[in-house]
């Protein structure tokens, strides 16, 4: 399978790179980026596994994208302590309005993967872009919110003391990838009878675990060798899924219209457009957004989902604007 990385040279788009040159179901790693990305490409072709990789910058972006089956977009610019994800929209909207337009013309089929902040905004953005450009299909375009997933798993087995490889069956993170949209979610009881004591740091780390990160990285940008292994962990899923794996419980922040559970989640949620819940992929797609997940929540987790929601519909509705705006 083709997998092609736009933003290869940066922060994140190198170690993801790498990732992905080391999976064995990438046949094809396509690099891009509008610097370097030919000189990351060479190196990792040294590599000894068996997909062929190449490297594209500036106006080679049909080449990069031909043939891609998923495409990973964690093209932008990062934050600096101070900075909300919002504040990157000014920068970051027209950089992915501009990859999805050539997504939409040179990759259309492909599933694509966007990890480039807002993602509470980004996504409107390249949904409206493809809407407009009679390219969209709604199960393909997915915000990457695996970050928010591995944080809490490791928070929630550093506070109970279990291991960390097990605890992706224990805590699932709902709603949107930003402060307090991010949700986590106990998925058994008793675990949420022993984290009591802690969990209103738990809750504060999961949702701000990524200002941790910009604060001791002290300006040199935000996360990205976690949101690197972030990004190879849902990738891989949509490789697993598109190689005919059936593939469930990966949350990620979809567009609810046009996809199974969509209108249902809309009407339970109070009419959010936008929304991440554990899905079920079919050929690397969303097929269906799991309900069950929120009809199991604890009264703290519900009033969580509803700041989430308010505050979601301003991220949604900016990213909106920008993309019908900008045409
Ligand atoms: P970076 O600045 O190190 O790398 C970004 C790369 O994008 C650079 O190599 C740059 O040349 C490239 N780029 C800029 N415009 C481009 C264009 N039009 N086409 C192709 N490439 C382009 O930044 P970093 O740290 O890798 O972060 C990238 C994005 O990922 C940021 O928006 C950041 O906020 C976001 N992020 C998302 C996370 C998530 O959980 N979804 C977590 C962490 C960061």
């Amino acid at each position: 399978m083709k997998v092609a990385i736009v933003g290869a040279s940066g922060g994140i788009g190198q170690p993801l790179s790498l990732l992905m040159k080391l999976d064995p179901l990438v046949t094809e790693l396509s690099l891009y980026d509008v610097r370097s990305a030919p000189g990351v490409a060479q190196d990792l072709s040294h590599i000894s596994t068996n997909s062929v990789c190449q490297g594209f910058e500036k106006e080679e972006i049909a080449k990069a994208l031909q043939g891609a089956h998923v495409v990973i977009v964690p093209a932008g610019v990062p934050r600096k302590p101070g900075m909300t994800r919002d504040d990157l929209f000014k920068i970051n909207a027209s950089i992915v309005k501009g990859i999805v337009t050539s997504m939409g013309q040179y990759a259309p089929q492909a599933r694509l993967l966007i990890i480039s902040n807002p993602v509470n905004s980004t996504v409107p953005i390249a949904v409206e872009t493809l809407k407009s450009m009679g390219k969209l299909q709604p199960g393909n375009v997915m915000g990457v919110t695996t970050l928010d997933c591995v944080r809490a798993e490791t928070f929630l087995a550093e506070y109970l003391g279990r291991d960390k490889s097990e605890c992706n069956k224990d805590v699932s993170v709902i709603g949107g990838h930003s402060g307090n949209t991010i949700v986590p979610v106990l998925l058994n009881s008793t675990l949420r009878e022993k984290l009591k004591p802690y969990y209103q740091e738990f809750v504060h780390r999961v949702q701000f675990g990524g200002d941790e990160v910009v604060k001791a990285k002290a300006g040199a940008g935000s996360a990205t060798l976690s949101m690197a292994f972030a990004g190879y962990r849902f990738a891989n899923s949509i490789l697993r899924s598109l190689s005919g794996e059936k593939v469930s419980g990966v949350p990620t922040f979809v567009y609810l219209s046009g996809i199974n559970g969509g209108p249902e989640v809309k009407s339970k949620l109070g009419n959010v457009e936008y929304f991440s819940l554990p899905v079920f992929l079919s050929n690397g797609t969303v097929s269906k957004v799991d309900l069950s997940i929120l009809s199991s929540l604890s009264s703290q987790e519900k009033e969580l989902v509803k700041d989430s929601v308010r505050q979601l519909a301003s991220n949604i509705e900016k990213g909106k604007k920008f993309a019908l705006g900008a045409k």
